[in-house]
């Protein structure tokens, strides 16, 4: 078997309901495994939920349900919402998969046992209300909680530690021998000065959180969420095969995703995460694989931040936005698509309903749907069928061979918001042809060159169709059904325009 491109999202909290701000994650990597399947590659995509930890307990609590009830009740929301949007997944991991936690175990005692993991204690100002340490930098002025506002309690407790502090050179060593590991490169500082500045050991357990990965040798322990979490890359994909004692159970988990070994998927081609827990990423996460003396992933690339009509979407202001609502509403092609055309991808975006209405009108109905209905019909009237093999040698043909070119490099960059610039834009120039070849005019005189300007549109519709199926799976589909070898019928639109009320 023959290493699988690894690409992976963010396993989401299950604390609070799925948003905008995860799908756009999780469409960004679905886009990214449907154009890699086009080009053949055998993609696996893994995605999941992030199920432990003190604030989970405290909103299970709060709902009068047990952890348990709570992360099977979100974890399957996400799950709805992925199907929803069109995601198509290779594999979910929750971390309260057995297989997840034994393989967390079994990582935990091996550093132990190397000395990667220690014994010691740590003292800080903790907040009884957030079950959280805030350092200094944090705490409000006369020592109270940026929350609560109430006083922090000094508190010792008795934690282990992981050595990242040993990892500082390396960690810079490989960031220097691997200049695309961190991504975008406009990111790639703040990382490199964090890691000069300085790493401390982390603290990986807690005494008081109960909803947590049980340390097996100090079972007063449970292990910190963070490294219970960033351990679902390799527990999800075969990990548990070279580190458990029961094998079996690990090797069923291989069989499913139709692998034979941890080798096929390890190491990942991509971790796609947002901008705020790049930090875990590329420094604690890389730190975990070299004391484990595994490979490190090939690239982390942190994306920025959506905000709704200019606020950061909250609970308490209520502008959340459910993109499974908007995409009942306009169709789930037309969202993905909007996400990624609106923001250069990487940057922060502001999601606007007029923006999107905006934008639907002007690259969905009035460019490529509109060029589709228009090639359609003129085809209908002066060519008749549509044949396989449309003007194959034209410079229609030529010029898209060329956007196809610039596709696959914005591809390489992941620059999603450049490739679907390069066909709309292609779109655009193809209406233009029409306008300027008036094919409705020149079929009264020569019918012929009319029916070889239809054509070339055909020519250049099937390679659009082609080109958005990763953004717009639905529609693709559609429009190569309209635009498949045969007799053309009547249709009605692709993308109906929106008007304004
Ligand atoms: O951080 N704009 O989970 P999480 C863009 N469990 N992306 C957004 C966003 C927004 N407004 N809001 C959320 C966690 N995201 C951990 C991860 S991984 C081992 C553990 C996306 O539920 C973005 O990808 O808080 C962000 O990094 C992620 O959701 C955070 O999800
Ligand atoms: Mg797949």
């Amino acid at each position: 078997m023959s290493k699988k491109f690894f690409i992976t999202t963010p396993i989401y909290y299950v604390n609070s309901v799925p948003h905008i701000g995860h799908a756009y994650t999780t469409i960004a990597l679905d886009i990214l495994d449907r154009y890699k399947r086009q080009k053949g590659l055998d993609v696996h995509f893994l995605t999941g939920t992030d199920e432990h930890g003190a604030n989970i307990e405290k909103s299970a609590c709060a709902q009068g349900v047990t952890p348990k009830e709570w992360t099977d009740n979100v974890s399957a929301q996400y799950k709805e919402m992925w199907k929803a949007l069109n995601i198509s997944y290779d594999d979910f991991i929750r971390t309260t998969d057995a297989k997840h936690e034994h393989v967390v175990q079994a990582i935990f005692e091996k550093l132990l046992k190397q000395g990667d993991i220690y014994k010691g204690s740590y003292s800080g100002n903790y907040c009884l209300s957030c079950e959280q340490y805030y350092d200094e930098s944090e705490m409000l002025e006369g020592g109270l909680c940026p929350v609560h506002k109430r006083p922090l309690t000094e508190v010792h407790e008795e934690t282990y530690f992981f050595k990242l502090s040993k990892y500082q050179d390396a960690l810079l060593k490989f960031y220097a021998d691997h200049p695309d590991f961190l991504s975008p490169k406009y990111r790639a500082n703040e990382i490199i000065n964090f890691v000069k500045g300085g790493l401390r050991d982390l603290s990986v357990t807690r005494t008081k959180v109960k909803w947590g990965v049980p340390v097996v040798s100090d079972p007063a322990h449970t292990v910190y969420v963070w490294f219970d979490a960033l351990i679902n890359y390799v527990s999800a994909t075969g990990l548990g095969t070279l580190l458990c004692e029961d094998k079996a159970e690990h090797e069923e988990q291989l069989k499913k995703i139709g692998a034979q070994s941890f080798e096929d998927f390890w190491p990942a081609n991509l971790h796609m995460v947002g901008k705020e827990i790049f930090r875990f990423h590329s420094v604690i996460w890389p730190a975990m694989l070299m004391a484990l003396g595994l490979p490190l992933p090939t690239k982390v690339f942190a994306h920025g931040w959506w905000t709704v009509e200019g606020e950061k979407m909250s609970k308490t202001l209520g502008n959340v936005v459910n993109p499974v609502e908007l995409a009942d509403k306009y169709g789930v092609d037309p969202v993905r698509a909007f996400l990624f055309r609106e923001v250069p991808f990487g940057q922060d975006g502001d999601f606007s309903m007029q923006s999107f209405k905006n934008r639907y009108n002007s690259d969905l109905a009035n460019n490529i749907g509109n060029l589709l209905s228009r090639t359609l019909n003129m085809a209908a009237k002066n060519v008749g069928d549509l044949p396989a093999e449309a003007a194959a040698q034209s410079a229609t043909h030529k010029r898209a061979l060329e956007v196809e070119k610039a596709i696959d490099g914005h591809y390489d960059e992941l620059a999603f918001d450049k490739v679907l610039e390069n066909i709309y834009g292609f779109a655009g120039e193809l209406n233009k042809l029409v306008d300027e070849k008036k094919p409705w005019e020149l079929a009264k005189t020569d019918k012929e060159a009319a029916a070889a300007v239809l054509l070339e549109l055909v020519c250049g519709l099937r390679f659009i169709a082609q080109w958005i199926a990763p953004f717009m799976p639905g529609i693709a589909q559609e429009m190569q059904r309209r635009l498949a070898p045969g007799k053309i019928e009547k249709y009605a639109p692709l993308f109906p325009r929106l008007e304004d009320k």
